[in-house]
């Protein structure tokens, strides 16, 4: 296969957003550090306290439309606009900072803050900037309104895609995530089972470091531009 037609598969998490001012789950001053997550992101938390579930994804909302796209963002941007084969941008994060960047088509596995979700049939329609228990479903007029995130216990989106995606993945670059929550952290095994070249870049090593060949250390901001830079040098 010629070079330029090498397919990469990227899977980035909340260390991407990190230096645009949104917190990331497991680092010491992280959001699980300060929510619990049975009471915030599980179905069983939201059926037992909707008004604190609304709150928490209300308040990540508000934070998210702040936020600016950061170095990292705009690399991957540039990188699907510019790589002669495929980029594929499949991210746990549920803000949309990828888009603002610049990026196109990002497989939101975990969802997204800008949808609501009603759990009686299913209708996604886009989320106002603050969501209540009391908001009728536009579509079956039930008050069964819920962010359209996934939350743990359930079925991540896309999966059959992702899965499709990372059997023909040449590159895999894993960027800005701990690898302790899966199918995600999985991914790895699966892109070096298709034979392609694996990458991480992270602040630090992840959970599931040893299974990458090659790991690139150090602030996303700093490093997915210079790893960007030198996959489009091969171009
Ligand atoms: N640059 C690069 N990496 C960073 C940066 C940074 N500036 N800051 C933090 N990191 C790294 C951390 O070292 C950590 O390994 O980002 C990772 C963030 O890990 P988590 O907080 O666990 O976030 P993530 O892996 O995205 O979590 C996965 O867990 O709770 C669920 O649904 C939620 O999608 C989320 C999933």
């Amino acid at each position: 296969m010629e070079k330029s037609a090498e397919k990469i598969v990227i899977l980035t998490g909340a260390g991407i957003s990190a230096e645009s001012g949104l917190g990331t789950f497991r680092d010491e001053d992280g959001l699980w550090a300060k929510h619990r997550i049975e009471d915030v992101a599980t179905p069983e938390g939201f059926a037992r306290d909707p008004d604190l579930v609304h709150a928490f994804y209300n308040a990540r909302r508000a934070q998210s439309a702040d936020a600016s796209p950061n170095a990292a963002h705009t690399a991957l941007g540039e990188l699907q606009r510019s790589w002669p084969g495929e980029v594929v941008i499949i991210t746990q994060n549920v803000d949309g900072l990828h888009e603002q960047g610049g990026a196109e088509a990002v497989l939101h596995m975990h969802g997204t803050l800008d949808g609501a979700l009603c759990a009686a049939c299913d209708h996604r329609w886009p989320a106002p900037a603050s969501m209540s228990p009391t908001e009728l479903c536009p579509a079956c007029a039930q008050p069964r309104t819920r962010p359209d995130i996934v939350w743990f216990g359930e079925m991540p989106y896309f999966m059959e895609a992702i899965y499709d995606h990372l059997a023909e993945a040449d590159i895999f670059a894993s960027i800005g995530t701990s690898g302790q929550v899966y199918p995600a952290a999985a991914f790895v095994q699966e892109a070096q089972m298709a034979g392609a070249h694996t990458v991480e870049l992270n602040l630090e090593p992840s959970a599931g470091a040893s299974s990458f060949a090659e790991s690139r250390l150090g602030r996303a901001s700093e490093i997915v531009p210079h790893w960007t830079g030198d996959i489009l040098a091969r171009a």
